[in-house]
């Protein structure tokens, strides 16, 4: 939801503390800010808007600053509208915090610091803290994190600096990421990895509570009791060219010419003897053939990618499955039990709705798998078994790599859960590899028809409002279609099952709704074309996605998009593309903010 830096060397920190913020602006870019030590005190400066409309040129305005130490922070609003004054870093002369998250019981601190004498300027959970903190000193730094952060309920990462321990930055996390990166004669502090990529590689993980005091020098941390605690080096597995642009002229183009890579990368290095296999992360045949039922939760494109999942699952391993919307599972007391397999699915592995339905299904005894696609992510350590999807940093705040392999991870699961329960056998569960290891070639010749996507985005960039309609799997690709149109291109959609429409949906069509028929369910094609024929008959501008094959009629669909084909059960794979660049070529034509859209940021780690 926010990103927070730190940075500890020998030279000016500042150039440091902007750049790494700038890298991510992804996580959130309500208003963005910089604490360093200049003197004896802590200087701050921040703004509304993003970095370089807001905190740059306040920057410019004070003149270089010649602090080699400080943090940093770029703002999703949760507590308080985007504002100078919400903006962090939050603090007093004493300490200054930069955070994300969400502290579930600031308003109890905040009324228990205001009995004290303490003042409050924002409307943000964060400031609570760092009086909460300043409440707490007691000149030893370590001491009072420690006993702050046993006050607080909620998830955070926080970096911190003291006036009285200059040159140093402390940090600490709760549930939000949290690397501590080793650079050259200085050190880093991230909420994840592509902050700080271009200057090094090496990174340790801190665990919740442990508290980590960094200096030019190195990092100590720290466990809540004062230990010192040694941690391993890890290596990041991505360069900073994989979290850069390449010369796409956005990150959500470059993702999605990045999709047959990522596909061969998720699948290939686990099929062992032609079919899947997931020992990597336990799961053995015999788990498999054991569970009861299969639960997938999500949140957006992730639970889209468990819709797949449980058409697929249903039709070949015929056990049943349950989507959830990850916020929704938690509250409405589901029925999972020890006997089933909760499946996480999270291309941040933060979304805080994602980790509270997996740690629900840790406390009822489930077997959790999560599908994810950043290493060391909350929920990667969390699950009981993880599997990692290998699409590469994903920096569009709108999914399409990532979607794409969650999809094939969905694919690989339900093979070996139909072969391991004895419902296919190893020629059919190999057979249906092969097909999935072919999808790379047809997601790139459906990349090569981009004129038919941008032939119809142009018809539809003055709509308002849009229907896309499916039946079985092209339904549940129409919610993901629909998801795609609307967080880019700001224009409204709707997904809804296409038999479902005269039930309803349809008395609001008109010459106004254009409306999307995802048809490449060759089962289903003429139902689907009834509807289709419904729309029409009441003025709806068609447009149909259809196989290359497909025997469209003419006076049905005013565009067809036309697809390479494989089977029915794999065509998801394939379909996914032409939704994702309508929906680019849309949001492209209406002049809107690709990569990060109004309103979204790419992480959302809170409830
Ligand atoms: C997808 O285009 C959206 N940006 C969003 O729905 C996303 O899929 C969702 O927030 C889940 O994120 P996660 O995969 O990181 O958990």
């Amino acid at each position: 939801m926010c990103g927070i830096v730190g940075c500890v060397g020998e030279k000016p920190c500042e150039s440091f503390l902007v750049n790494s913020l700038k890298n991510l602006e992804y996580r959130g870019y309500d208003s963005a800010g910089i604490a360093v030590f200049e003197g004896d005190k802590i200087k701050t400066v921040k703004a509304k808007g993003s970095i370089g409309n807001g905190l740059v040129p306040k920057l410019e305005a004070e003149g270089s600053l010649k602090a080699v130490a400080g943090i940093g922070h770029t703002r999703w609003a949760t507590h308080g509208e985007p504002s100078d004054i919400n903006a962090h870093p939050q603090g007093n002369a004493r300490v200054s915090v930069v955070h994300n998250g969400i502290i579930e019981n600031y308003r109890k601190i905040k009324k228990f610091l205001m009995g004290k004498g303490y003042t409050f300027e924002s409307q943000t959970d964060t400031e609570s803290v760092a009086k909460l903190l300043d409440y707490s000193y007691n000149g030893n730094p370590v001491e009072t994190i420690a006993s702050a952060i046993t006050q607080l309920e909620g998830a955070y990462s926080l970096g911190i600096i003291f006036r009285e321990h200059k040159n140093k930055v402390y940090a600490v996390r709760k549930e939000c990421p949290l690397i501590i990166g080793i650079g050259k004669g200085e050190m880093y502090l991230a909420s994840d990895m592509t902050a700080i990529l271009e200057y090094t590689k090496e990174y340790y993980t801190p665990e919740a509570g442990e508290i980590a005091e960094v200096t030019k020098d190195g990092v100590t941390f720290y466990d809540i009791h004062g230990n010192v605690v040694e941690k391993e080096i890890q290596i990041a597995e991505w360069d900073v060219t994989a979290a850069q642009k390449g010369g796409y002229e956005h990150f959500m183009l470059k993702e999605i010419h990045e999709q047959p890579a990522a596909l061969k990368n998720t699948v290939t290095p686990r099929i062992s003897d032609g079919v899947p296999s997931f020992e990597e992360c336990g799961l053995t045949d015999e788990m498999l053939r054991n569970y009861k039922n299969i639960y997938i939760v999500g949140c957006g494109s992730a639970m889209h990618a468990g819709m797949v999942g449980k058409y697929v699952i249903e039709d070949i391993a015929r056990i049943p499955v349950t989507v959830d919307i990850a916020s929704e599972f938690k509250y409405r007391k589901p029925l999972i039990t020890k006997d089933d397999l909760l499946v996480i699915i999270s291309q941040s592995g933060e979304t805080a709705d994602t980790l509270s339905a997996l740690k629900l299904g840790k406390e009822i005894g489930a077997d959790t798998l999560a599908a994810v696609n950043v290493s060391g992510s909350s929920i990667d350590r969390e699950a009981k078994m993880s599997v990692k999807t290998l699409a590469g940093p994903e920096i569009s705040v709108c999914s399409t790599k990532a979607y794409m392999v969650q999809c094939a991870f969905m694919y690989m699961f339900a093979f070996r859960l139909a072969y391991a329960r004895g419902r296919i056998d190893k020629a059919k569960c190999a057979e249906y590899t092969e097909k999935l290891l072919q999808i790379p070639e047809l997601i790139q010749e459906c990349i090569n028809r981009k004129e038919q996507y941008q032939r119809v985005a142009s018809k539809l960039v003055n709509a308002s409002s849009l229907l896309y309609i499916g039946r079985g799997l092209d339904y549940a690709l129409s919610m993901e279609g629909s998801l795609k149109l609307k967080e880019i291109s700001y224009i409204h959609s709707e997904s809804y099952a296409g038999g479902e429409l005269k039930h309803g949906t349809i008395s609001l069509v008109d010459e106004e709704m254009p409306v999307i028929a995802v048809a490449t369910q060759t089962s289903l094609y003429s139902k689907t074309a009834g509807n289709v024929e419904q729309v029409k008959s009441r003025g709806a501008k068609t447009i149909v996605i259809c196989r290359d094959s497909a025997d469209v009629n003419p006076n049905i669909a005013d565009y067809i998009i036309r697809l390479p084909e494989t089977d029915d059960l794999l065509m998801p794979l394939v379909t996914a593309v032409p939704l994702q660049l309508l929906a680019y070529y849309t949001a492209l034509d209406r002049q809107c903010s690709i990569d990060k859209p109004r309103n979204l940021a790419k992480s959302v780690t809170v409830e």
